[in-house]
């Protein structure tokens, strides 16, 4: 399966047309056709997985708002710093973007998105996730040890604009062994939860491909073993929409930073 097909064949063009803005575009709700028209596929369901923030799942206080509102919604939508602290999350930093549409390819608004992803060394701040905190580098032997990064927001939301839009700051999470047995390791990824208004929810995960790092090319043997992700490709859904690609984008004040679309069509 290599052809993109859609179920209406029009109104496809809203998605993807704002990958060549900067962040500070998406933000500021600026929006440039690229004027490349693409089909699109629904974006393929993926499992929640058991790392979701919930009430007494944090290992460390990483929280922004304690208003009573869900922990999942405790957080805002840059994960590289938290409100009131100097400190920046170690890690490389990245801005995620896209549009969220509706099965018909039309741009849904105040559409709630929910992220959530481990520390640069692999570690979710969930009390779940407290086995093989040490392990062995599979291709160089090298000890590492997953710790949580103080620092790190661990989760965070977004809301949709009018147009369908959002965007993330974070920073690029990374590998973890999920079963050291069958030497399963999962690739850097990220967990989302799309929660339109009176729509269902949907859930899944965005995967990397980052050109410019070194680490790329281990990363991308990750994902060519990784179960969850072989199992979404199994289907009809294309590598491309999923792994997502980032590249060094120009974004305000002449500074660059490695930016990728994740666009969500439900
Ligand atoms: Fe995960």
């Amino acid at each position: 399966m290599s052809q993109k097909t859609n179920k209406t064949g029009i109104k496809q063009e809203k998605r993807r047309d704002f990958l060549k803005l900067g962040a500070a575009g998406v933000v500021a709700g600026g929006m440039v056709s690229s004027g490349v028209l693409q089909a699109s596929a629904k974006t393929p369901s993926q499992p929640l997985g058991p790392f979701f923030p919930r009430e007494q799942s944090p290992i460390i206080e990483t929280v922004e708002l304690k208003d009573g509102s869900p922990l999942y919604l405790s957080n805002d939508s840059d994960l590289t710093q938290l409100k009131g602290s100097k400190e920046k999350a170690i890690g490389e930093e990245i801005y995620i973007k896209g549009i969220v549409t509706d099965s018909e390819g039309e741009a849904l608004k105040d559409a709630l998105i929910v992220i959530w992803q481990a520390s640069h060394e692999g570690r979710y701040n969930h009390q779940g996730d407290s086995r093989n905190v040490e392990f062995k580098h599979p291709n160089t032997g090298q000890s590492i040890e997953r710790k949580l990064d103080k620092d790190f927001q661990y989760w965070g939301q977004a809301l949709t604009n009018e147009k369908g839009e959002y965007v993330f700051k974070t920073i690029l999470p990374g590998f973890y062994p999920a079963d050291l047995s069958s030497k399963w390791y999962r690739p850097p990824h990220i967990h989302f939860l799309v929660a339109p208004k009176g729509k269902q929810e949907f859930v899944t995960q965005m995967y990397f491909d980052v050109p410019s790092l070194d680490q790329n090319s281990f990363i991308q043997e990750l994902n060519d073993k990784d179960l969850i992700l072989k199992d979404v490709l199994s289907g009809n859904s294309l590598r491309e929409d999923i792994v997502v690609k980032f590249e060094k984008t120009k974004i305000t004040y002449g500074e660059e930073a490695l930016i990728g679309q994740f666009d969500i069509q439900l």
